[in-house]
């Protein structure tokens, strides 16, 4: 490297320190937080939060079911409408960190589709699915965490750690954060516990949705658009006892969606795309149904309890996001329930979704504060419509 490109490189670095620090003392300001000096933050040793944890997964007929699914999903998305194509937010993301996994899964590839797998959360195929920014390779993965990353990240776990206590009125322990290790995860420790990070917003989501939905009749259904790797998923199957969950992604997702969660749940009844019918029958018949994006089209109408969509659907095209409300709406017989953004979206934002109408009433608006932590300007609010 020249010393022209050395020293700018340089410069580059020290304004993004700069502009680092002055977030954090920011969000250190607006919280009024004591976090840093607390045991939880204190105790909190960054090397084993971000140690290797790869969980060994060779499984044949797993990944020759994901990479079937996977392959007759993309013959088909290919000939259909711009609605059903990545887009907007998302295409960068298939672009810069994608190709691995998509060369892989085109060429059928098993081994190197589940090595890939098995480090997910660490790897192209996740970026963006785990709610940390993208700089989290160079600045957390490779052994050599700054004081002042370390700190921003600390804060930011220990913050929605506490927020989750604090919504969830203190009735849960550490272990119901519990998720399976699948991929290769990183988290936070609290009282010698491991909490993967997201742990904490999958599970109270999934114990919403169970409080909401609990008085409907029979086996419940919940339908998630852009499910990112199962994480809610894996939360509803364990807190309702009774549940369907219809996990509708892009194949690519839609792919580690099914990996994750045949691993936690070997036991379950899971279908995968084109592996049978996708109809009103299975979907009293599986326990979790994960299809690829445009096969809403063929969601039974009327019979999902609740649909919810979380930090995605104002990632999407404006047409992508027509498309899917109105899909969602027909398939609800109950609820609608979302969180995303309401300024920070180049298409519609939260509250331009045309979700009320004569059937739908907005219930409640609120802010979705977990990212406070990290972002004072946080723009996220939580949305539910019923019937
Ligand atoms: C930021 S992630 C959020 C994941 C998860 N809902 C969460 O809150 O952690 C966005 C999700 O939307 C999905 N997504 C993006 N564009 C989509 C599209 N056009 N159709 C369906 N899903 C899409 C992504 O694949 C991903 O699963």
């Amino acid at each position: 490297m020249s010393i022209v490109s050395e020293i700018k490189k340089k410069l580059v670095e020290i304004k993004v320190n700069y502009l680092k620090k002055a977030q954090y003392k920011n969000v250190l300001e607006n919280l009024g937080s004591n976090i840093p000096q607390s045991d939880d933050f204190k105790n909190n040793d960054l090397e084993k939060c971000f140690r290797q944890k790869n969980v060994h997964t060779e499984n044949n007929v797993i990944t020759d079911r994901i990479i079937q699914a996977y392959n007759k999903a993309k013959k088909v998305q290919k000939t259909l409408p711009g609605a059903f194509q990545v887009g907007n937010e998302w295409l960068p993301i298939y672009e810069n960190y994608m190709n691995d996994i998509i060369i892989a899964l085109n060429t059928l590839n098993k081994a190197d589709t589940n090595k890939i797998y098995e480090n997910f959360m660490r790897e192209g195929c996740s970026v963006g699915l785990h709610g940390l920014p993208f700089s989290m390779e160079d600045n957390f993965f490779n052994g050599k965490i700054s004081r002042l990353n370390g700190d921003i990240y600390l804060l930011d776990s220990i913050y929605r750690y506490n927020h989750w206590k604090e919504l969830t009125a203190n009735q849960y322990q550490v272990g119901d954060l519990y998720m399976p290790d699948y991929g290769n995860p990183y988290g936070y420790y609290i009282n010698n516990e491991f909490v993967r990070t997201g742990a904490e917003y999958f599970h109270y989501y999934a114990t919403r949705i169970s409080e909401l939905i609990k008085g409907e009749k029979g086996r419940k259904v919940v339908v998630e658009l852009g499910g990112g790797y199962g994480g809610l998923g894996y939360f509803l199957n364990k807190v309702i006892d009774d549940v369907t969950y219809v996990d509708f992604d892009l194949p690519e997702n839609m792919a580690l969606t099914a990996y994750y969660l045949m691993n936690c749940y070997p036991e379950k009844k899971i279908l995968l795309y084109g592996e049978d019918d996708f109809n009103e029958e299975s979907i009293s018949e599986y326990d979790v149904i994960i299809m690829p994006n445009f096969e809403v089209l063929n969601l039974p109408s009327g019979k999902a309890d609740l649909v919810f969509n979380s930090y995605s659907l104002a990632e999407m095209s404006t047409e992508t996001i027509n498309t899917y409300i109105t899909e969602l709406k027909r398939a609800t017989k109950k609820h609608v329930f979302h969180v995303n953004h309401t300024i920070k979206s180049n298409s519609l934002k939260a509250d331009e979704f045309g979700i009320e109408d004569k059937d739908f009433k907005l219930v409640s608006k609120k802010p979705a504060l977990w990212n406070l932590g990290r972002d004072s300007k946080m723009d996220e609010f939580e949305y539910l419509y019923s019937k």
